[in-house]
């Protein structure tokens, strides 16, 4: 796309990150990508408003937030602003960042919801679904665990095996068990909301494989695995929950919610609204009222894994309730690092907070950049090869240009440019590469865009080697031709700087202070500075040494180390199918790290008497244990009440006066039935074969295990 006369105006998103975990290295593939879009366009002259929010909703927070007895709200507060503070320090330039859970998105969750029923999109099924009869709540799928059908390996999730790869429903687990609360759980039914995808069918048809001046609406590949869908009908798409939930109660019910992945996309609208809240001077219709696609383009960036969501369900959404519709969806892949899906065993799930502890944001923008297309592709981030590639490109070839010509200028010219160019024909060629690399930027091939920049970097350096301006420096005759050469060599610099500048805003920064000319734009290029003064020149950017990224390396596994030990049920694995459920929010890998000397050591294990055992009412799992330390603490025998999940095992009256072996020192823990002071063992594979020790060993009691 040619570089347009009347600006253009542009509405962009990114994916809404989960409000209950932290921003990581994948999340920033798709943040970074989106800000160098953003900043390429306003770059350019356009306006480009970059509005999004936290995905606030959902079974995941909830229960998130009971586990740390805090308020979802509380919750949420938190990460959004951690997450902000993340984004910030990678330098992503949004102009709005909001929250689901808001009154605005209240409003058009509402308002779509109600347009939709009045439309007659809206019906409503009776579902049986697994539900949990201690905890009182419907269970997502990834909320229920058991045996797996076909191979019967333990602690599988309810959708799928993770040991055999065996698709299954919660239903046909064998041994199931509620992951909120360990009962096993029953099935019941529930009515539920559903917005009827079908009626859509022939116009989805038409979007998913339409186009914009030429571009898209959606990428090929997505394109076909839509087509497949279309083709192969489409089931009405599941709106609502039961209470409890965490989100928006639906208009007219009691006790039936809005699914999160209704809300969420309405997020941006909400978003958006609460931007223009903000500055009167934007017009909302301009950007949302049907229509809206003749005045202004709209652009969704999202992951693979959430495609269906945003190509499927919500342009039908949007169409039903009269909105516009997307310009396009502009879908990215997964990152691996090393080669390998980010894992939390491996170490390699970094959080952007450690990396940023550790290293600067740029480089990885630039690496990233350097590795993406506009494909679905997966992207991988290999550590040595990102060093050794922002020390050899950015450090190497783009900065060292400007450190080898500045000092001469400032030494010799007293921080004057030349009057004219030393080789015209040279710097033609920075400026005809403009197009070539605007229109990489603009269709996301930035990997073109960073190769093109690259060879003209090559172009510069092999300019001033072969001038040699140290050498002419040195004999007085010679001595003017090193202010037209080292003035060349900055201005190849300086576009240089201009073509990186959506990548690498801060270096384009620092830049244009040493360069003294104000800031640049995509046409300054064209124009070279001549006869101008320079400012002193200062470091730019430095060499990423790898003692460092081996130093956020291990800090990221201390993290994830300590975070296991917290987290050991709950933690659930992203869900590859293609419609996402929504406790794939706890998302990643199973955990089960490896633990230092010096962690087991903290861990206080006592032998200890249990002095009285009691059903718990309402628990099937439960029973409450008084257990006597022994008699050896300064004030007499101590005692702890503890709720421990061994009932399948014993029946109360067994275990009276039997010893057992205790964590002594796990922090007291507020459950359901009462405060837990610790936590005992059992030895033995679980159900009723667990086993604590005998009466006879009563000698032991109080002895510290170690
Ligand atoms: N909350 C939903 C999105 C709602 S949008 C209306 C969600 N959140 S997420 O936190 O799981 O993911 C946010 C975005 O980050 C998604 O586009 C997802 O594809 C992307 N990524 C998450 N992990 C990723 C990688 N490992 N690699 C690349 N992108 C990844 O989905
Ligand atoms: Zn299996």
């Amino acid at each position: 796309m040619s570089h347009a006369a009347t600006p253009r105006k542009i509405l962009i998103t990114s994916a809404l990150p989960y409000a209950n975990g932290p921003i990581h290295l994948g999340h920033m593939v798709e943040y970074i990508q989106t800000d160098i879009w953003a900043r390429f366009q306003r770059l350019r002259g356009h306006s480009c408003i970059f509005a999004w929010a936290d995905d606030a909703h959902g079974t995941p927070i909830m229960l998130r937030a009971q586990q740390e007895s805090i308020e979802p709200q509380q919750l949420i507060d938190n990460m959004k602003a951690e997450h902000e503070t993340d984004f910030n320090d990678f330098l992503i330039s949004y102009d709005n960042f909001h929250t689901t859970h808001s009154e605005e998105n209240k409003h058009f969750a509402e308002q779509i919801y109600l347009a939709a029923k009045a439309n007659g999109n809206i019906t409503t099924k009776v579902v049986k679904q697994s539900y949990d009869p201690e905890a009182n709540m419907f269970l997502p799928d990834r909320f229920v665990k058991g045996d797996c059908p076909k191979c019967g390996a333990n602690d599988q999730y309810g959708d799928n095996c993770e040991s055999c790869g065996a698709t299954y429903s919660t239903t046909e687990l064998n041994n199931p068990y509620s992951v909120v609360s360990g009962a096993t759980p029953i099935e019941k039914d529930s009515e539920h909301y559903f917005f009827k995808v079908s009626d859509f069918a022939e116009f989805l048809k038409g979007w998913v494989n339409g186009s914009h001046e030429g571009n898209r609406t959606v990428q090929k590949e997505i394109a076909n695995k839509m087509n497949e869908w279309l083709d192969g009908g489409l089931n009405d798409w599941d709106i609502s929950r039961d209470a409890p939930y965490w989100g928006f109660k639906i208009p007219d019910t009691e006790d039936k919610y809005f699914y999160v992945w209704l809300d969420a996309p309405i997020g941006y609208i909400a978003s958006f609204k609460d931007y223009c809240n903000k500055n009167p001077d934007i017009n909302f219709d301009d950007y949302w009222a049907a229509g809206a696609e003749e005045k202004t383009e709209l652009y969704h960036f999202i992951g693979k894994d959430i495609a269906y969501f945003h190509t499927l369900f919500w342009p039908a959404v949007l169409k039903s309730a009269n909105f516009r519709l997307p310009t396009a969806v502009f879908c990215h892949g997964f990152l691996n690092v090393n080669g390998q899906k980010m894992s939390k065993s491996r170490g390699t799930f970094i959080t952007a907070r450690v990396f940023l502890d550790h290293l600067p944001a740029e480089p990885l923008r630039y690496y990233y950049a350097a590795k993406l297309s506009n494909t679905v592709d997966d992207i991988d981030l290999n550590l040595e090869d990102f060093q050794q590639r922002i020390n050899s490109d950015l450090v190497g070839k783009v900065v060292n240009i400007a450190s080898r010509c500045a000092g001469f200028i400032s030494k010799k010219f007293d921080g004057k440019l030349s009057d004219s160019l030393a080789d015209e024909t040279l710097y033609q060629e920075f400026i005809s590469a403009s197009d070539s690399i605007a229109d990489a930027y603009e269709s996301r091939r930035y990997s073109k865009a960073m190769r093109e920049i690259m060879a003209l970097a090559d172009l510069a350096n092999q300019y001033v080697d072969e001038k040699q301006p140290w050498v002419l420096a040195k004999d007085e005759t010679t001595l003017p031709e090193v202010q037209a050469i080292c003035s060349q060599g900055l201005n190849m610099f300086r576009a240089l700087i201009t073509y990186l500048k959506p990548v690498l805003p801060e270096l384009a920064e620092k830049s244009e202070a040493f360069l003294n000319a104000g800031e640049l734009q995509w046409d300054s290029v064209a124009a070279p500075l001549l006869g101008t003064d320079i400012n002193k020149f200062k470091p730019l950017m430095t060499r990423i040494e790898e003692d460092k990224v081996n130093a956020m390396l291990e800090a990221n596994k201390v993290l994830l180390t300590e975070a296991a030990t917290l987290q050991s049920k709950t933690a659930t694995s992203k869900n590859t199918s293609n419609q996402k459920s929504d406790d794939t929010q706890l998302a990643q890998d199973p955990i089960s790290p490896t633990i230092e000397y010096d962690d087991f050591a903290k861990i206080d294990l006592r032998v200890v008497k249990i002095i009285k055992a009691e059903h718990v009412e309402g628990a099937d799992k439960l029973l409450q244990l008084t257990l006597a330390l022994g008699e050896d603490t300064e004030n007499g025998e101590e005692q702890r009440n503890v709720f421990a999940g061994i009932k399948s095992a014993y029946d109360p009256k067994e275990l009276e006066g039997k010893m057992t072996v205790m964590v002594a020192n796990l922090a007291p823990r507020k459950m359901r039935f009462g405060m837990s002071e610790g936590m005992v063992l059992a030895a033995g594979p679980g159900g009723e074969d667990l086993f604590v020790l005998t009466p006879d060993d009563g000698a032991l009691a109080g002895m510290r295990v170690k």
